[in-house]
């Protein structure tokens, strides 16, 4: 890379850091786009968020990430937040623009932004979302603000699911959102199933979040489990000739959209 005195800093912060992937895939998109940033990760406890945060602003860093446990905590640290990232109220993306700080969560939002690069489009459509937790309610978030046709949510913990279910229809009226029990599913035809639970990653990869399903070949089959590219999930939907997309395109999608709000630069998803 070539780093001048004019290159700008971008941060991570989480704890742990060391296995994540943010760095490599970040710095390759900078030097292919020429972007003159670098990407490095802090490892941060929690007591040390703000000294931290307040480091960034001083060293005029274009923005950061937030990972694992802060993604709520550095909210009080924020001067602005963006619409869904406080419907979400959790934040992965934050601009620093004139020492003022911006959150964003583009987890959900780079992954729909992505499954559109391909031509799946989820406006109008039937989404079945399997999780109820933090990144399910990303993508929620997303899919009831694209337009989906209905959502319902599958969770092992139906309190959650409901929870989940009760926070996107407050937030974005006209929607039809509801949970559905496992026993039901198969009463209902989506045309999109995400998986947003751990159920199928590595090492535990001869489990699935939807077992004794009948997939029907026109569905689009989608998981944000990136390790194994191919979950069993992904493999028992593709054997029936289902479309398929693997957890790459939420782990790039998230890091495109974080690049667009940083830079103002469109990068391409592929
Ligand atoms: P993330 O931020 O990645 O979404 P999370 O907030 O911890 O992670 O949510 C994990 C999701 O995976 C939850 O929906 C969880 O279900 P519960 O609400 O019942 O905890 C789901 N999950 C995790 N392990 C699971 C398992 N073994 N079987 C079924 N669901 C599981």
């Amino acid at each position: 890379m070539n780093i001048t005195p004019h290159t700008r800093p971008i941060g991570l912060i989480g704890c742990p850091i060391e296995h994540s992937l943010s760095p490599k895939l970040h710095n390759a998109i900078y030097q292919k786009y020429g972007i003159d940033c670098v990407y490095l990760a802090f490892k941060t406890e929690k007591e040390k968020l703000e000294e931290v945060i307040n480091a960034f602003k001083t060293l005029s860093f274009a923005g950061f990430n937030v990972t694992v446990p802060h993604k709520q905590s550095v909210l009080p640290f924020l001067d602005d937040l963006d619409k869904e990232a406080a419907v979400i109220g959790a934040v992965n993306t934050v601009k620093i623009e004139n020492g003022r700080l911006k959150g964003f969560n583009t987890d959900g939002w780079g992954f729909i932004e992505s499954l559109k690069n391909r031509g799946y489009n989820v406006s109008g459509m039937d989404v079945l979302v399997l999780g109820a937790g933090g990144s399910a309610r990303s993508i929620c978030a997303y899919l009831a603000k694209e337009g989906a046709s209905s959502i319902y949510v599958l969770n092992r913990t139906e309190s959650n699911a409901e929870e989940l279910v009760a926070h996107i229809r407050k937030n974005y009226s006209g929607i039809f959102i509801n949970t559905v029990q496992r026993t039901d599913v198969k009463l209902i035809m989506p045309g999109i199933i995400i998986n947003t639970t751990s159920v199928g990653m590595w090492p535990d990869t001869s489990d699935s979040p939807l077992v004794n399903y009948s997939f029907s070949p026109n569905q689009l089959v989608v998981d944000i489990i990136y390790n194994p590219l191919q979950t069993k999930f992904l493999k028992d939907a593709k054997d029936v000739g289902c479309k398929i997309v693997n957890g790459l395109d939420m782990l790039v999608g998230q890091a495109v959209k974080a690049i667009e709000i940083w830079t103002g630069m469109a990068v391409d998803y592929d």
